[in-house]
C-alpha cells in the first residue's frame, strides 16, 4: 500500500454512526450522527441503535465521500469496527463494509474499537501531536475503563481496567440518582465548575493492582445523601452543583491515583487520555497539574477525535493494513474481545 491511497472506515459499535475517509494517516472527513432516540430512556436501548444505524449509514457514508472529496471508486481499503459493543449495532456495520469491501472488490479490514480509541492519538494534520513510543493510554468511556502500554501501532498491553462500571457509567449513574438529565458527565461537568467538592464526601474502593471500581460510589453516594437528607430535606436541591463537583472529584482521583502509579511502575512519562469522559474539564485541569508536577510528556486530542469516531477506526485501519492484516468476509461481528 502507499500513504497516498484512500481507506473508508465506519464505527456502529454502540449509539453513534460514523464514517470517516483517510489518505494515509491524515483524515479527510470524519461524519458522525448521534442517535437522540435514547435520551428519553436515560441510556442506550440497544434495539433502537441498531434501528437507528440502519436508517443512517448510508446518508452518513453518502456525506464522507462527498465530504473528502472522493468518489467510492477511488477507496482502496474499508475498515470497519468488528467489536467490542452493542451486537446489533455492531452488525450493521459489518454487514454494510463486507458489502462494500465485495461490491469494490478491495480489502476489509477489521478494527477493534478499543485498539482504535488510543490510536486516534496517530493520526496526522494540522495542531495534532503524535506521540513517540511506548506510551500510557488512559481510555475513559461509557463502556470502558483501562490503562494501556503502547509499544507500536499494533502493540499493546493492558496494565488496569475497570472490574465493574466504566467511568462514564459512574458519571451517568451518578447523575440518573440526581435526577440530572442523559448522558450525565456533561451535566455534571458544568455544574461541577460552579460547586465547591469539598462540601461533601464519597468514599473511594480499595482496589490492588492498577484495575479501577466504580460501581461502589453510586451506593456511596445514595447512603452519603439519604443521610444528609434526614437533617436537612432540602440539602440536595440547595447543593446540586456542590455534589456535582465532589462526585466528579472522585471520579477523577480514583483514576488519576492508577495513572500516577502506571507512570511510576513503567517508568513511562508519555501519558495519553482518551474516549468520552476525557472531554471533562476538570479531569483535564487535574492532568494538567500532575502533567507539570510530574514532568509527564501529555497528549489530549481533539473532542473530534476523541468520543466515537471513525477516524480512529480508519488510522487502525491504515497500519493493520501496511502490516497485512487484512480479514476475508467470514468475519464476524464479536460483542466481547480480548485487547
Ligand atoms: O466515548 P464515548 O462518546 O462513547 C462510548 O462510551 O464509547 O463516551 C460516552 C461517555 C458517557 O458516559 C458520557 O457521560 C461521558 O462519556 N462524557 C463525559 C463528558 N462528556 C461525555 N463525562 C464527563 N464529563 C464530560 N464532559
Ligand atoms: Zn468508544
Amino acid at each position: 500500500m502507499k500513504d497516498t491511497e484512500l481507506i473508508l472506515a465506519i464505527e456502529s459499535s454502540c449509539d453513534d454512526t460514523s464514517c470517516a475517509v483517510l489518505r494515509g494517516k491524515q483524515v479527510l472527513s470524519n461524519v458522525v450522527s448521534g442517535q437522540d432516540v435514547h435520551s428519553a430512556y436515560g441510556g442506550v436501548v440497544p434495539e433502537l441503535a441498531s434501528r437507528a444505524h440502519q436508517a443512517h449509514i448510508v446518508p452518513v457514508v453518502t456525506e464522507a465521500l462527498k465530504k473528502a472529496e472522493v468518489s467510492k471508486d477511488d477507496l482502496s481499503a474499508i475498515a470497519f469496527t468488528s467489536g467490542p459493543g452493542l451486537m446489533g449495532s455492531l452488525l450493521v456495520g459489518t454487514s454494510f463494509a463486507k458489502s462494500l469491501s465485495l461490491a469494490l472488490d478491495i480489502p476489509l479490514i477489521d478494527v477493534h474499537h478499543m485498539r482504535a480509541h488510543v490510536l486516534a492519538h496517530l493520526i496526522e494534520g494540522d495542531n495534532l501531536k503524535n506521540p513517540e513510543f511506548p506510551f500510557l493510554c488512559l481510555t475513559v468511556s461509557g463502556g470502558h475503563t483501562q490503562i494501556v502500554r503502547v509499544d507500536s501501532p499494533l502493540e499493546m498491553t493492558v496494565l488496569g481496567e475497570t472490574i465493574d462500571d466504566a467511568a462514564g457509567e459512574a458519571f451517568d449513574k451518578a447523575a440518573k440518582l440526581l435526577g440530572l438529565p442523559y448522558p450525565g458527565g456533561p451535566e455534571i461537568d458544568r455544574r461541577a465548575a460552579l460547586g465547591n467538592p469539598d462540601e461533601i464526601t464519597f468514599s473511594k474502593p480499595r482496589v490492588d493492582n492498577l484495575d479501577f471500581s466504580f460501581s461502589g460510589l453510586k451506593t456511596s453516594i445514595l447512603y452519603t445523601l439519604q443521610a444528609k437528607l434526614k437533617e436537612d430535606e432540602a440539602y440536595v436541591r440547595d447543593h446540586m452543583d456542590d455534589i456535582c463537583a465532589a462526585v466528579q472529584n472522585t471520579i477523577i482521583d480514583i483514576l488519576m491515583d492508577k495513572l500516577v502509579k502506571a507512570t511510576k511502575q513503567t517508568g513511562i512519562h508519555r501519558v495519553a487520555i482518551a474516549g468520552g469522559v476525557s472531554a471533562n474539564r476538570g479531569l483535564r485541569n487535574r492532568l494538567n497539574e500532575l502533567s507539570n508536577k510530574n514532568n509527564w510528556e501529555l497528549f489530549l486530542p481533539p473532542f473530534e477525535f476523541t468520543t466515537d469516531n471513525a477516524a480512529m477506526i480508519g488510522i487502525t485501519g491504515y497500519f493493520m493494513w501496511k502490516a497485512g492484516q487484512v480479514a476475508d468476509l467470514s468475519i464476524a461481528a464479536k460483542a466481547r474481545m480480548k485487547l
